[in-house]
């Protein structure tokens, strides 16, 4: 399957997120604590009952549209797939953004905002493609590392991580007071 990988510019959002981000939530991993937390956490992936969808697109605030009514995304970089005419995923990172806590203020330190490939194309190695290509736009600007955020109900984005070669780098457990049943994790990568 030929698909090819194009960089837009932000206006092409709205078109973007036609692709659903939307997934089927049938395990999560919980966070267990040994000695409360001074022997270590290890994450246990455990069944959820019942399944659920969760569609971040969803969540108040979110969503492809939304992201320019709180920071100035002029300078992320939108990176979209297609299969022929068809948009069958894409990637937007963010980088040198006033405000945005996951940047940390840094220059050198890039995030994947978002990469969501179309349900009937998951699993063909079109995330793995959109993954590589955000990695090189993020060297190309000079960045050293590079982070992206997820939680424990996405196992699936979660084992895509560890298989492009991030490190979990952080657990917060308190991240997210509209979700108390989520647990923030946060992905890591040197690519300086
Ligand atoms: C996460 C997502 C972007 C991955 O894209 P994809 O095109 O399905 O992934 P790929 O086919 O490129 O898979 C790449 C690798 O990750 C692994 N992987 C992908 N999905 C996986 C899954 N559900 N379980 C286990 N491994 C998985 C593949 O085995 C593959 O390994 P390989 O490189 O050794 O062949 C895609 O599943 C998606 O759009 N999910 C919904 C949106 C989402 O959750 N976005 C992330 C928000 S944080």
């Amino acid at each position: 399957m030929e698909i090819k990988v194009i960089e837009e510019t932000v206006k092409a959002l709205k078109d973007y997120g036609r692709v659903s981000i939307a997934f089927r939530v049938e395990t999560r991993f919980r966070v267990d604590e040994i000695d409360n937390g001074l022997g270590g956490f290890r994450l246990v992936e455990e069944r959820v009952h019942p399944p659920y969808v969760k569609d971040y697109d969803c969540d108040k605030g979110e969503g492809p549209t939304r992201w320019r009514n709180q920071w100035n995304i002029d300078h992320w970089g939108v990176l979209s797939a297609f299969y022929g005419n068809h948009r069958v995923g894409g990637a937007v990172v963010a980088y040198d953004t006033k405000n945005v806590f996951m940047l940390e203020g840094r220059k050198d330190l890039a995030a994947l905002w978002d990469i969501r490939v179309h349900p009937d194309f998951r699993g063909k190695g079109i995330g793995a493609k959109l993954f590589q290509r955000a990695v090189d736009w993020a060297k190309s600007r000079n960045c050293r590392d590079f982070k992206v955020e997820t939680q424990n109900i996405n196992v699936p984005a979660c084992r895509f991580y560890a298989k492009r070669g991030c490190k979990l780098g952080a657990i917060n457990r308190y991240a997210y007071p509209n979700h108390i049943n989520e647990v923030q994790l946060i992905w890591c990568m040197s690519i300086g």
